[in-house]
């Protein structure tokens, strides 16, 4: 901490680990700190929306079994082999208000603290991918993970150590994505 431009260069570097992951256990203790101060996230009302279920690499093959047997028989044997890829999975539960204006500020919320926490895991050199697939909206998987009705399964984690790092995704220029108001109507 307090080289220059710490921040900046670990925002720029951070990837997301989707392959590559080597065999070294990622451990539940290591997760919970690194989510110790991941929830430092901004979080409107206070509300801290988010809840967290470790599947380590012992369980891993059992929960990746149940949740691929969740999809279609030709698609199961695929899904499982997907889902045991990395070394453990993290998965992120959301309340979910019916409130629409308090929907969206749990999800930025919860995104908030995802990034905290990716950001984190990149600095101990530990891979993270936020994973949307199809199961996560499954209620067969809710179900599984003893997820309740008012709640949403943000995301599967995936994480593992990894031996290389992932290319670089460019970014479109901020120079597209930039106005002042006074030039919205020239
Ligand atoms: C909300 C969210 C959901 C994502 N879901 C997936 C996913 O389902 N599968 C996947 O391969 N990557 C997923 N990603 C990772 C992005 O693909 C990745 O961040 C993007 O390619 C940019 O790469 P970088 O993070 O290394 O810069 C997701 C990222 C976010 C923010």
């Amino acid at each position: 901490m307090g080289q220059e431009n710490y921040l900046e260069n670990l925002i720029r570097e951070r990837r997301a680990v989707k392959k590559g992951y080597t065999d070294k256990e990622v451990t539940a203790d290591l997760i919970r700190d690194l989510l110790d101060t991941a929830i430092w996230a901004p979080t409107h009302g206070m509300r801290q929306p988010w809840r967290f279920i470790f599947i380590g690499a012992e369980e891993l093959p059992e929960f990746a079994k149940k949740v691929a047997a969740t999809y279609p028989k030709e698609l199961q044997q695929n899904r499982e082999n997907y889902l045991n890829e990395p070394n453990a999975i993290l998965v992120v539960v959301m309340e979910e208000p019916d409130k629409q204006k308090q929907w969206d500020e749990n999800f930025g919320a919860t995104a908030s603290m995802i990034q905290n926490f990716w950001l984190l895991a990149w600095e101990k050199q530990l891979g993270v991918v936020w994973k949307t697939n199809p199961h996560i909206y499954d209620p067969k998987v809710k179900e599984i993970l003893k997820v309740a009705d008012n709640e949403k399964i943000a995301g599967f984690i995936h994480l593992g150590y990894f031996q290389e790092k992932p290319e670089k995704q460019n970014r479109i220029s901020i120079d597209e994505k930039f106005s002042n108001f006074s030039d919205l109507n020239r």
